[in-house]
């Protein structure tokens, strides 16, 4: 090994587990993350070289980077994804679970020798502001720098953090990376290591993460799913506070008030643009606006008063990059514009980027996120796509327009409102609001929708994702009902709670709805509802607008389309409740008595 890089830490357990890892995985070199632009940019350009990263024409991509991901490694991996609590119970049917003694001895097998012909960097972050009480740390060891720039935009990396643990401020949560592919010496690396084999395994109980084999989002920037949702989940349920995987945004109202909602949509089903809305020209003009705090994970917690406060413990976004574009979601368009690194779109042949629906028009000509010729006309002729589904931009959240002045205040933002929404075809109305905390939980419990490319699997399938947390939640998904009823027992003030679904569609396969900035006209009601003692009407699944309910300046929507949007049909919502009852099965051992009650006053309010 060549001589270790001077720790930049002095906390002797640290400097001490650092050593056992290297030890075990046999890096050729240690590399502690400092943080700094200088060494950001020096890894871009050993990434350059290495041919892992593409600079971006910088004319017009200033600081852009594009990646091209292995072809089999481009989206997380559930089945591969495992909880391993003490007991079976305590992680629940819906997890993968293995006896965290075993799974320690796949890992050290599976770890020995991995980062041979790599580097090992140590790289410090912090969930959430530095300093903030809501905050969490950890420390990601990887042999890939893809991760560590990667992880300098999703959260704070650096010194501060050092800094803070040298302080023994806070518990360090150990994450342990490797893409799976040691180096023989003088082996050639390719552009993207990654092994067949993968293991993205999480300890709660210990609060430990090991991922194997992938390079890839959620897999491998550990900070994200699987500490701030996974371990986070599990932290929070012991301490009395919630780890979603949620949305945050601020409504301000003519009024100059500000309403905060949390809100839970499944991967890849809308949640990045719902952060990021623009309100129609009608609203702006009289003075709505929106603000994004965060566009995929909620940290929340009762403060002093008994009212809950959120943070969003991510510095940057990890974006679905199709659709994206400037008709759908400006805001993002800006926040890529510069600072960003691109995975899996095409490269066009002025050195920019482009995926499907970033412009109308798609361009003549572009290399495709596998490295191949790509023309509109091969896209009709093999219906090969220039993006992969899942493409992703990581950009800074800072260069949002729409980012909240307080979306870094170490104490949150006051939530007023927690909304839940899947991609639906069919069945669910636009908008509902449930009856009360319970029947909330309910809806958020037994919430579908339909698989995306942001996961291995069948797309379009319906499946059930309790609060979009399915994949994410680190214990007994009974157990995590359980603690949604209890928290709101606490509390001063109950959050109402809504369900939205942009995604039902009509005869033709068309969706039904506008979407994107019209979702304002819902976030509207949903705010009155809050604030203003907005009207609704009472149906079995809930409060609903009526169509004079809702503000239509600006849209042709008639109410013929909207009674068919919002329509309840009752054949449709029998199936449904008996599409719900697979999970009480699954659960049965523990779910709580008011989700069963709830069930059985739904089934008798449809008759
Ligand atoms: P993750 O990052 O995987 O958690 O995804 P997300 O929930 O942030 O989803 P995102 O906002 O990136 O949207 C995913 C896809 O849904 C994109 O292709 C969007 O264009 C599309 N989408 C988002 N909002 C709407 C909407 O209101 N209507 C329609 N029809 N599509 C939408
Ligand atoms: C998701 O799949 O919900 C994402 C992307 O936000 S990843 O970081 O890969 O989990
Ligand atoms: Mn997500």
């Amino acid at each position: 090994m060549k001589k270790p890089s001077r720790p930049l830490s002095s906390n002797p357990h640290l400097i001490t587990w650092v050593k056992k890892m290297a030890a075990l995985c046999k890096p050729d070199a240690i590399h502690w993350v400092d943080g700094s632009q200088e060494e950001y940019d020096a890894l871009c350009a050993q990434m350059v070289g290495s041919g892992t990263f593409i600079k971006l024409n910088q004319k017009k991509w200033p600081g852009c980077y594009l990646a091209r991901s292995d072809a089999s490694d481009v989206a997380r991996v559930e089945d591969r994804t495992f909880i391993c609590s003490l007991s079976k119970e305590a992680a629940g049917p819906t997890n993968n679970w293995v006896n965290p003694f075993e799974m320690r001895k796949t890992l050290k097998a599976l770890f020995a020798g991995c980062m041979k012909g790599r580097t090992m960097y140590v790289l410090p972050f912090s969930m959430g502001p530095i300093g903030s009480p809501m905050s969490q740390i950890g420390v990601e060891l990887t042999d890939s720098p893809y991760v560590v720039v990667n992880m300098r935009i999703m959260a704070r990396i650096g010194k501060d953090v050092f800094r803070l643990i040298d302080q023994d401020f806070k518990r360090v949560v150990p994450c342990v990376h490797s893409v799976g592919a040691p180096l023989k010496k003088g082996q050639k690396d390719v552009a993207w290591p990654c092994n067949k084999e993968k293991y993205i395994v999480h300890f709660p109980e210990t609060r430990e993460i090991w991922s194997f084999g992938s390079g890839y989002g959620g897999n491998a920037l550990l900070g994200k799913k699987c500490f701030a949702l996974r371990i986070a989940s599990a932290m929070a349920r012991d301490e009395g506070w919630m780890a979603e995987h949620m949305l945050i945004l601020g409504v301000e109202n003519p009024e100059g008030q500000k309403t905060y909602v949390a809100a839970a949509f499944p991967s890849a089903c809308g949640k990045t643009n719902f952060a990021m809305l623009i309100p129609p020209a009608h609203f702006q003009k009289r003075g709505w606006k929106v603000w994004t705090v965060g566009d995929d994970i909620a940290w929340i917690k009762p403060d002093a008063n008994g009212r809950l406060r959120a943070i969003n413990p991510e510095a940057g976004f990890f974006g679905v990059a199709p659709g994206t574009g400037d008709h759908t979601n400006p805001n993002a368009m800006q926040a890529l514009a510069k600072n960003t690194i691109f995975t899996n779109v095409a490269l066009t042949d002025e050195g920019g980027v482009w995926w499907e629906g970033m412009t109308k028009e798609p361009p003549a000509h572009a290399i495709d996120w596998k490295g191949n010729d790509w023309t509109p006309e091969i896209a009709k002729e093999k219906g090969v796509p220039a993006a992969h589904a899942n493409a992703r931009f990581t950009a800074p959240a800072r260069q949002c327009p729409t980012i909240d002045p307080a979306w870094e205040d170490p104490e949150g933002v006051p939530i007023h409102a927690i909304i839940f929404g899947g991609r639906r075809a069919t069945t669910m109305p636009l908008v509902f609001q449930a009856f009360n905390w319970s029947s909330g939980v309910y809806i958020g419990a037994t919430m579908g929708s339909e698989m995306t490319a942001a996961a291995a699997g069948t797309i379009g399938k319906v499946r059930r994702d309790p609060m979009a947390m399915l994949p994410f939640c680190g214990y007994n998904m009974g157990d995590y009902f359980r603690h949604w009823m209890n928290m709101q027992k606490g509390l001063s003030e109950t959050p109402r709670v809504f369900h939205v679904n942009w995604f039902r569609k009509d005869r033709d396969g068309k969706f039904m709805w506008p979407g994107f900035s019209e979702n304002m006209r819902v976030l509207k009601w949903i705010v009155d509802r809050v604030r203003a003692g907005g009207k609704a009407k009472e149906t079995p699944i809930g409060w609903v607008p009526r169509y004079r309910d809702i503000e239509w300046n600006g849209l042709d929507f008639p109410e013929e389309k909207f009674e068919e949007l919002q329509k309840f049909d009752k054949d449709a919502w029998k199936a449904e409740v008996i599409g719900q009852s697979e999970l009480f099965f699954d659960l049965h051992a523990s779910m709580p008595k008011e989700l069963i009650f709830e069930r059985e006053l739904l089934i008798c309010r449809m008759g």
